[in-house]
């Protein structure tokens, strides 16, 4: 079954989410998600039974509030991003300025869905006043409504009565850890671009977040952080400390769309790091799972998939 996803985020992990629930332990009952974006991870684990509460975190308070209303007011938001939709038609270049105008004033949900439906590659950018400047893309109108709302409202069907919402830093998001807690982890790229880069929500202090990784471990509070990867042979992300004694595995995610533009064939591997407590958890079933991921078969599906 496809998973819905109302969203449209560049750096979803909607594609390789089975890839990450391989590892999830059978008795976990609450997900957090400190770095949610488009909750791709929550709403594969909710849709597969992997956890009876969710809570889904990021920095971005707006995308926090549209993410509360998908979830609590599905048919209201879903009418209003209709609207906004049909209205484009008569000028659709204008109007996207219209809203991305009337958004940074007011930051009302149905403005941003409407923006990441119709932004360049689905790519959230703020300048450094935190005003939301990304163009539009002006190929297409963005998801029709008839999706949209469809989408929308399997969402809410999923999670409504089992999330909690929040909007803060990733570090104060660990209320909800207890023996049976999991969480999955996807921060900003940690790549090595500069710093003139007006992403507003697109980096975190390494060593920060190392201690915070730190931490988690001495808690023995299993994790699944999704990291680095690499294209071909060519690797990108920053090292991890051995100490943390994570088990880095490599996932298939397809091939690279940067190299297919540039008229070459390479394949991107995503990397995700298992806690330490996660793998004594698993045990030898790690093992099981990595093998079964790269059988010909479920290389043949990710491909399918991209
Ligand atoms: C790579 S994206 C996550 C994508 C997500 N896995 C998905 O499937 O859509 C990283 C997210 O971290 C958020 N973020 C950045 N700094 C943060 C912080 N200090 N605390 C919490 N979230 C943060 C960004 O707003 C962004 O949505």
């Amino acid at each position: 079954m496809n998973a819905p996803h109302p969203i449209p985020y560049q750096g979803s992990k909607r594609k390789i989410a089975k890839h990450i629930l391989a590892y999830f332990p059978p008795d976990i009952d609450v997900l957090i998600e400190p770095f949610a974006g488009s909750a791709a991870i929550t709403i594969a684990a909710a849709l597969a039974g992997k956890a009876s509460h969710f809570h889904i975190n990021d920095l971005n308070a707006p995308l926090m509030a549209l993410w509360d209303a998908i979830i609590h007011s599905p048919l209201d938001l879903s009418q209003k991003y209709a609207h906004l939709w049909q209205e484009q038609q008569r000028n659709p270049r204008q109007y996207y300025d219209s809203v991305r105008n009337e958004f940074n004033r007011t930051h009302k949900p149905e403005h941003l869905l409407y923006l990441l439906a119709r932004c360049v590659k689905a790519s959230v950018r703020y300048n450094p006043k935190g005003e939301f400047n990304q163009s539009p893309d002006n190929r297409r109108l963005g998801r029709h409504p008839t999706r949209m709302s469809e989408d929308i409202r399997a969402v809410s069907g999923l999670l409504r009565g089992r999330v909690t919402i929040t909007a803060q830093d990733y570090k104060k998001t660990l209320d909800w850890v207890g023996q049976k807690t999991l969480v999955y982890m996807d921060p900003p790229y940690q790549g090595v671009s500069g710093n003139s880069d007006h992403r507003y929500y697109q980096r975190i202090d390494f060593d920060e977040f190392m201690q915070f990784l730190a931490h988690l471990t001495s808690q023995e509070i299993p994790f699944i952080l999704s990291y680095d990867g690499r294209t071909g042979t060519k690797t990108y992300g920053r090292e991890l400390p051995l100490e943390l004694q994570m088990r880095r595995i490599e996932v298939k995610a397809g091939p690279s769309t940067q190299a297919t533009l540039l008229g070459r064939k390479a394949i991107t591997y995503e990397a995700l790091y298992l806690s330490k407590a996660l793998v004594e958890r698993l045990g030898a079933e790690i093992d099981t799972i990595v093998e079964r991921q790269s059988r010909p078969s479920s290389r043949q599906l990710a491909l399918f998939e991209v």
